[in-house]
């Protein structure tokens, strides 16, 4: 049986010598390129991070496998065995435009079950972590199970896509959401809102495309503290697809899908 403790001990230690190399490579320049559109960026420091994750893994556990967003990893088609799923810098943009506001992300699962999940903030040198089990923290501090707020003093998430029309989602669906809830937010780091609404200081988060790496680290954080996460359809998440993503306190999650989404 895989010793969870150990593996999340050396991830912990992999993750926070990525966090020093990126802070220190903020007075470098950065080589930017853009990917799948002129806004979809990715720089040096992703790839060396996921390059550098993926060599420790390696190391010392040969036998697991590795889906990297930079595509360092393995060819991943299951979820079969050992399998690290690494978001060397989650909001890219962020990182390139702020310097702030992004995170190393790192979700590991044994036959498609969540069993650790690090999420580090790297310029507040926060970590969110969480083995299967045994609780969700931020640095040594135990985040305790979320309590239910009423609609109307949540503060939520949703990606600024949700204004603008698209194929897979009626987005005027969550114009009376935003209206109903207290103040939305939108970070731009899928990981740091999983985080933020793992540690309480959002009520829920929104957003119409995900992929695997931007949610596997925050799924095992919120089945710690009792969140429910699903589709925008509240359907099971596709842990090796994109899927739209909708995350919160479990009577948030349950009014606004019956009553705003008629799900
Ligand atoms: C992106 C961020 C962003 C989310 C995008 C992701 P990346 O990840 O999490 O908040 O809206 O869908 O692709 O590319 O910066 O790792
Ligand atoms: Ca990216
Ligand atoms: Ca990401
Ligand atoms: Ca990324």
């Amino acid at each position: 049986m895989a010793n969870w403790s150990k593996i999340e001990s050396d991830a912990k230690s992999w993750i926070y010598t990525a966090g020093e190399t990126i802070r220190q490579s903020f007075q470098n320049v950065l080589q930017i390129q853009s990917k799948s559109n002129p806004d979809d960026l990715v720089t040096n420091m992703d790839k060396e991070t996921e390059q550098f994750l993926i060599s420790k893994i390696n190391e010392i556990y040969p036998e697991h496998r590795i889906l990297g967003e930079e595509g360092f990893g393995h060819d991943i088609q299951s979820l079969e065995g050992i399998v690290w799923i690494v978001d060397p810098i989650d909001g890219t943009m962020n990182f390139v435009h702020q310097q702030r506001n992004f995170a190393i992300s790192i979700g590991i699962y044994e036959d498609g079950v969540g069993q650790v999940g690090l999420i580090y903030d790297v310029v507040h040198d926060e970590l969110y972590h969480a083995v299967r089990g045994k609780g969700a923290f931020m640095n040594d501090y135990k985040l305790p199970d979320l309590k239910d707020v009423p609609l109307n003093q949540a503060v939520i998430a949703l990606n600024a896509t949700w204004v603008m029309e698209n194929k897979r989602f009626d987005h005027n669906l969550l114009v009376p959401v935003a209206k109903a809830v207290r103040g939305t937010r939108s970070y731009g780091s899928a990981t740091l809102e999983f985080a933020y609404v793992a540690s309480g200081r959002l009520d829920a988060y929104i957003t119409l495309r995900l992929a695997p790496w931007d949610f596997a680290a925050g799924l095992i954080l919120l089945e710690e503290v009792g969140a429910k996460a699903t589709t925008l359809d509240g359907e099971k998440i596709n842990l090796l697809g994109q899927n739209s993503i909708f995350v919160a306190k479990k009577g948030i999650h349950s009014t606004i899908l019956k009553d705003y989404l008629n799900k």
